[in-house]
């Protein structure tokens, strides 16, 4: 791909949508539909007017690539994440050039492959008694909505692997201070105008209790973590230095980095892990395969972060789930300065959108694009097929830096639940998109419980 200027420049097709409101009508009604069917019409890069805005939908792999990872620093976060800072403030994925360089630096060793091993065996624990509660219902036939279980249960992973110290009993108040301040957040990005927080409105009033209690546990699990350090994920946080200037996190900092990982890290997982059981459900000749694995390797044991290893079957139905349904679905990057990428030209401050949805399901790259086939994984096909047309964790410099803690958490949680269980979708229970922070089923997942 030559990114040199070349004149004259290609046009940039897209939709016509409507005046004044552009595609705003089916980016409301039809979000993945309506990507779909402008990458589908014309082609790896197009354009489209919502409201006053124009945005690019950049789908092209090779063009993806160029944008997150060769020329990364000129297409930034930008306003695409603005409404993210009233609850995140300088948090890592809100944040861009040299501050977001150092602050990836004094994170990136808390989540290095090694210490994964020690989250593996609180994870484990955490996952095993929660999971322990569905006896009950596997005994009193209620379905579970796996959706809200995985909510629940992801967030209180990311809780204790924060916090060693025994927070227990903040951890109700805490997970609802959390969802009320992230939907909350949710319902202000989609908002053209919302009255500024200091305007004691019924929402910005519950926004503002749940903000406090965040704060108010945050701060002084910080204060306590530095008088006595911990080797839990927010002790690594406050233990880390930057090489060339040796100076740590303010606490106000570790305070975003915290809220930021309980965000960034609980809703993605739990939404791929509603899907990851709707699938197997769906395709029982796969669970049947992964049961096979499970007995082989572990014969009933909780996996050490050494067998996850070993389950390569497993690893590769959960890259399988995360192709067809990426919970990142969707980010955005801003142009700094102009460009030209393969001819087109990107003016500056344009908004891209990116989406390793449409690229995982592009049937120039993913033969018979909507059938689950973990078969898809293997070292041979993945040898034999383009790079860069699978990201769900996103490319380049800041790629998640919470992959292979999100990759260990979805295999855990996927052996603990079919070691002891059998989930099967509630009959005729409908399916849908909720493509909201994450992709989420619509109207939950609900599921009926079987002993094993
Ligand atoms: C299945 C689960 C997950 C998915 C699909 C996912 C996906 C992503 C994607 C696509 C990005 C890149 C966004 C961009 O380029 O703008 C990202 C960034 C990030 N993720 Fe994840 N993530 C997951 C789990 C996690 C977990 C478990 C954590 C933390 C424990 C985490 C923390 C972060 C952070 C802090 C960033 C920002 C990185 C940076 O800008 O340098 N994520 N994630």
């Amino acid at each position: 791909m030559t990114t040199q200027s070349q004149t004259p420049y290609k046009s940039i097709p897209g939709p016509r949508g409507l005046p004044i409101l552009g595609v705003m009508p089916e980016m409301v009604s039809n979000m993945l539909g309506l990507f779909t069917k402008t990458a589908r019409d014309f082609g790896g890069i197009a354009q489209f007017k919502l409201l006053n805005s124009t945005y690019f939908l950049i789908t092209n792999p090779d063009y993806v690539k160029y944008i997150l990872q060769d020329n990364y620093k000129n297409y930034i976060r930008g306003r695409s994440v603005e409404t993210g800072r009233v609850l995140l403030g300088n948090g890592l994925p809100l944040i861009d050039g040299d501050f977001w360089l150092r602050e990836r630096r004094l994170l990136q060793p808390a989540f290095h492959r090694e210490r994964l091993a020690a989250f593996t065996s609180t994870a484990g624990n955490v996952i095993e008694s929660f999971i322990q509660k569905w006896e009950q219902n596997a005994q009193n036939g209620q379905p579970l909505d796996l959706d809200e279980e995985m909510m629940h249960l992801t967030l209180t992973v990311i809780i204790k692997s924060m916090f060693s110290a025994d927070i227990d009993d903040k951890i109700q108040s805490l997970s609802h201070a959390f969802n009320v301040a992230s939907k909350f957040m949710l319902w202000r990005s989609q908002q053209m105008w919302a009255p500024p927080l200091s305007i004691p409105v019924p929402r910005n009033v519950e926004y503002n209790r749940a903000f406090k209690v965040l704060n108010d546990t945050i701060y002084p699990l910080i204060t306590e973590t530095r008088k006595n350090p911990t080797d839990d994920l927010l002790g690594m946080l406050l233990a880390m230095r930057d090489e060339e200037t040796g100076e740590g996190m303010t606490d106000q900092q570790a305070r975003d980095e915290v809220v930021t990982i309980f965000f960034a890290g609980h809703e993605t997982t739990a939404a791929s892990m509603a899907w990851a059981f709707y699938l197997l459900s769906e395709h029982p000749e796969v669970e049947t395969r992964v049961r096979a694995e499970l007995k082989t390797v572990l014969n009933g044991r909780i996996p050490t972060s050494a067998d996850l290893t070993k389950l390569t079957y497993t690893q590769r139905v959960i890259q399988e789930v995360l192709r067809l349904y990426p919970a990142a679905y969707l980010f955005a990057r801003e142009a700094v300065t102009e460009d030209v990428i393969d001819g087109y030209p990107i003016p500056p401050k344009t908004l891209i959108f990116i989406t390793p949805y449409i690229t995982h399901r592009d049937p120039k790259y993913w033969p018979d694009p909507g059938r689950f086939d973990p078969e898809r994984f293997t070292p041979e096909q993945v040898a034999n097929r383009p790079r860069h047309i699978y990201y769900p964790f996103g490319e380049g410099p800041h790629v998640c830096i919470g992959n292979n803690f999100a990759l260990m958490e979805m295999q855990l949680i996927l052996v603990i639940a079919l070691q002891r269980f059998r989930l099967r979708l509630v009959p005729n229970h409908p399916i849908a998109f909720k493509p909201e922070a994450t992709l989420r089923p619509k109207h939950g997942m609900k599921m009926i419980v079987e002993k094993v």
